[in-house]
């Protein structure tokens, strides 16, 4: 994938890690909960994980944190401008990383919305 799509696709991954944040942050402040002890009890965690509008929240919170953190680890490793070798390991390595982060989280939000 060229660079520049990458780098636009990381600013829609900040936006949507503005939005989706301060609604995860909510849910644990004011938002249907009385405050941040109310709002780790286990009913109240596993009450958000069966809701739709907050496990759709948290789904896009995981994708959108994950890719925008790794890619600029990417970017700081890069920097260091090692050649096209070690281009391709940081790369292959960061998505690798990515795909396991993701996948672990989603595997949390599956089991925890159906399983149980
Ligand atoms: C509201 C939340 C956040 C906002 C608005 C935000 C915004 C930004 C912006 C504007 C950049 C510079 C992008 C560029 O140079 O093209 C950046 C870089 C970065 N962010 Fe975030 N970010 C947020 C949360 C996070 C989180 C949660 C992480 C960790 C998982 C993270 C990790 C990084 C890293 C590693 C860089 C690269 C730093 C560098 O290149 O020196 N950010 N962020
Ligand atoms: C005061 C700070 C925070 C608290 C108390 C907190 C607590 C929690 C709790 C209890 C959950 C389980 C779901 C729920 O009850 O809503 C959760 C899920 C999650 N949080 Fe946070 N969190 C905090 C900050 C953050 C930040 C800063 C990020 C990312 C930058 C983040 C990303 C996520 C993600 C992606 C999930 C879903 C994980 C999954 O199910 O795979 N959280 N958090």
């Amino acid at each position: 994938m060229r660079e520049s799509t990458l780098q636009r696709i990381n600013y829609a991954m900040i936006l949507a890690i503005f939005v989706t944040l301060a609604v995860h942050l909510a849910t644990h402040a004011f938002l249907g909960v009385s405050g941040y002890e109310d709002s780790l009890t286990y009913d109240s965690v596993v009450g958000r994980y069966r809701a739709f509008s907050t496990v759709l929240t948290l789904g896009v919170l995981l994708i959108a944190a994950c890719f925008h953190g790794l890619y600029g680890l990417r970017n700081i490793l890069l920097e260091t401008r090692w050649g096209a070798r070690r281009h391709r390991l940081v790369s292959t390595a960061t998505r690798l990383l990515g795909v396991a982060m993701v996948g672990w989280g989603l595997r949390t939000i599956v089991l925890t919305t159906w399983g149980v």
